[in-house]
């Protein structure tokens, strides 16, 4: 219902494709539009009036006086009520008629009064389409601004076969949709209302309320509706019609029950508007029968209701848009400022009760929509001018979000991260709050801009973070085991080499769902976004190493100052001069000078080494070999350093391969000579090289 409320005039003319027009008139009516057909008296003969305003609904024009009442029907009446004017079929004819201004029929003259936007469908034989008379009398037309609809070639009435064919019907709709709605920012978009009161419930007969219209929400649903917009309308108990056949709406009574569909449809949805007047409180026991009257007190206990807004602004992506109401009694442009940004909005709509003719139920409001920029106050107008400048305003931030966030967003992706939760572990199910865990994550590690660099597409890097939730209690308290791995392909081959890999175990963490992962690298109070931040430093950090000698430099200081600055989150893993293993210590060693020769093994392993094996087998594979004494060298320089033995665990399969395949004997038996004494515990995976020198 693209179309909804927009004033068609279809001008039918004398032309073998005016059965088109019923079909046109169809599709016109079924989008929404309302359409009054004006024929002329030739067209008459290919299509009956009585087809087409059966169709419109409306009576057919085509004399200038009515011949049952003898009213005068008015073209400078239609030229100012149409959005827009179609004429089609269009004959030669009429076309030279419109181009020279001969006024001697109803549609010519309706023509020559019309106000809207015209389109034009020619419809003719191939020869008299291509005559310089019909092509010039549509320059002219052209040239007053109208907008001609280039006919079809094909088989034709003359059963000549050429260019000359009127457009099919559902072109013209498409075309006339894009016309009315190509500019609007809003064309496609979904949005999100909230309108009305809520009802809660005290007993069977009776609940808190307010007094709440519905009447600004919806005429904001009924703008954005008639921008373009897919509108979804979440509603309180208000005694008003859906304002818009395009809208889809939701009644609801609680703020409970606003909460459960609003929170379920908002990540499908560009914007939300939230209008409603949504009660903070609710009653802590609803009766299943009437309250008698007992004594001449009574006082009901109420509780909290989720702040629906709130909800919304902590599950908001930077690709969403957020905006709320602030209905006032005092103090109101602060306490709105406190709103707007406790809520996380990207604007608010401040209206007084203060102000005369603003607020409640009436059909007027006097409003100041604030956002970052600033305060922009408006007067007192009708609510539905009210909310065309509050859908303007959206439209506006939409249309900078289009053209400056959106294109930074993109490159901002250093990491192809896919998340998993594995919840086999523990029981009972709360899915929702694993769900909005695993979604928040993903989105988190994927869209953070990690280093200053542009990453295209193909260069980011492929990774896993698979987190086991060993426990996990309902004030979303967790305990996971986090099983970290990047690879990376080698270059001109389907193969991939993995890059990093470490299983970490006991991380804990709270997570309440809807909250917002963030990370600030001065303010580690977060030990979820902390530990996430230290493994994408150390991946992308570990891959610039493996592009160029040290490249990472710059990343895997930052998970190293992450490390050391986490020292005061209590958890195990960050924890320095620990004898197990940790992440701590796993970075502390790699960024250590004694773990040079490891690092510069990191480039030349993956860079000359696995990427000149495939080009060339024997060389790739000597300089793996030199790089197999780098990794000695660096095990040399400080025995305990764990990073040595976790290059050689997830790296085993890679070396089984590599040697099984190629090298001579005392090379294989030099190599696991020193594979054997950093990771003795994985000799039968050096076993396996050994058996193929003999
Ligand atoms: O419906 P009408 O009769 O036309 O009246 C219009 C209106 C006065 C109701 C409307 O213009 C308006 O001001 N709506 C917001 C009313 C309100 O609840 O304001 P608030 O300042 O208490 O709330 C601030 C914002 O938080 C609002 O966007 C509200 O929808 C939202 N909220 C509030 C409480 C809650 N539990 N959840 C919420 O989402």
């Amino acid at each position: 219902m693209q179309l909804q409320g927009k004033k068609i005039v279809l001008g039918v003319t004398g032309s073998i494709a005016a059965y088109k027009a019923a079909m046109l008139v169809r599709l016109l009516v079924k989008e929404g539009a309302e359409v009054q057909v004006v024929m002329t008296g030739s067209a008459r003969e290919f299509i009956t009036p009585l087809t087409l305003s059966t169709l419109s609904g409306r009576p057919v024009l085509s004399e200038f006086f009515s011949s049952a009442s003898g009213e005068w029907n008015s073209h400078v009446e239609l030229g100012l009520w149409a959005d827009a004017m179609i004429v089609a079929p269009a004959t030669a004819s009429t076309i030279g008629k419109m181009a020279s201004g001969i006024a001697d029929n109803l549609l010519v003259t309706t023509y020559l009064s019309m106000k809207a936007p015209v389109f034009v469908a020619p419809a003719m034989d191939l020869d008299m389409f291509a005559h310089p008379s019909t092509q010039r009398n549509l320059d002219i037309l052209r040239s007053y601004g109208n907008t001609i609809i280039e006919p079809a070639s094909g088989e034709l009435a003359s059963h000549l076969s050429g260019k000359g064919r009127m457009e099919e019907p559902c072109n013209i709709v498409s075309l006339l949709k894009d016309f009315f709605f190509a500019d609007s920012p809003l064309a496609g978009k979904k949005i999100l209302i909230t309108a009305g009161p809520t009802y809660e419930k005290i007993d069977p007969v009776r609940f808190i309320g307010n007094y709440s219209s519905g009447k600004m929400g919806f005429a904001i649903a009924r703008e954005c509706a008639v921008q373009g917009a897919e509108v979804t309308l979440v509603s309180g108990p208000v005694a008003l019609g859906t304002p818009h056949p395009a809208i889809k709406r939701v009644d609801v009574e609680s703020a409970m029950q606003m909460h459960d569909v609003v929170v379920g449809q908002f990540p499908e949805c560009d914007a939300a508007i939230l209008c409603a007047a949504v009660a903070d409180y609710r009653p802590a026991v609803q009766a299943y029968e009437k309250i008698k009257r007992t004594s001449d007190n009574m006082s009901i206990e109420l509780e909290a209701n989720p702040d629906i807004a709130a909800c919304l602004g902590r599950m908001k992506s930077e690709k969403q848009l957020l905006a709320g109401f602030a209905l006032e009694t005092n103090d109101a442009e602060s306490n709105a400022r406190h709103k707007l940004q406790k809520k996380n909005l990207d604007f608010i709509v401040l209206n007084s009760l203060e102000d005369k003719g603003a607020g409640f139920a009436v059909d007027t409001n006097k409003v100041t929509i604030i956002d970052k920029e600033g305060a922009t106050r408006y007067p007192l107008k009708s609510k539905s001018e009210v909310a065309h400048d509050i859908v303007s305003h959206l439209s506006k931030l939409l249309l900078m979000f289009l053209l400056f966030i959106m294109p930074l967003s993109i490159e901002a992706q250093e990491l192809n991260a896919t998340v998993t939760l594995n919840t086999s572990k523990i029981q009972g199910t709360n899915t929702e709050a694993f769900n909005l865990l695993k979604n928040a994550l993903t989105e988190f590690i994927n869209n953070q801009k990690w280093t200053g660099y542009n990453y295209e597409e193909n260069e980011r890097i492929a990774c896993n973070f698979t987190f086991i939730v060993d426990s996990y209690s309902d004030d979303g308290a967790f305990t996971c085991t986090l099983m970290v791995q990047s690879t990376r392909p080698i270059f001109g081959t389907t193969y991939s080499s993995v890059l990093f890999k470490y299983e970490d175990k006991g991380i804990r963490f709270n997570y309440v769902p809807y909250d917002r992962l963030e990370f600030n690298e001065d303010n580690l109070d977060n030990n979820l976004t902390a530990v996430v931040a230290f493994y994408a430093y150390t991946i992308i950090g570990m891959d610039m190493d493996s592009m160029g000698e040290f490249g990472g430099n710059e990343l895997l200081n930052k998970a190293l100052n992450i490390a050391n600055n986490a020292q005061n989150l209590g958890d195990s893993g960050w924890r320095a001069g620990s004898s197990e293993n940790n992440r701590y210590t796993i970075i502390d060693d790699y960024m250590n000078g004694s773990m040079q020769p490891l690092r510069q093994l990191m480039y030349r392993y993956h860079r000359l080494g696995l990427d000149t094996m495939f080009k060339g087998a024997d060389a790739g594979r000597k300089i793996i070999t030199e790089c197999i004494t780098l990794l000695k060298e660096a095990y040399e320089n400080k025995p305990l350093a764990y990073i040595t033995k976790l290059f050689t665990e997830y790296k085993q399969e890679e070396l089984v391969n590599i040697y099984s395949n190629e090298g001579g004997g005392d090379e294989k038996k030099a190599v696991v000579g020193i594979l054997s004494e950093i990771s003795p515990s994985l000799s039968n995976s050096w076993d396996k090289i050994l058996k193929s020198a003999l």
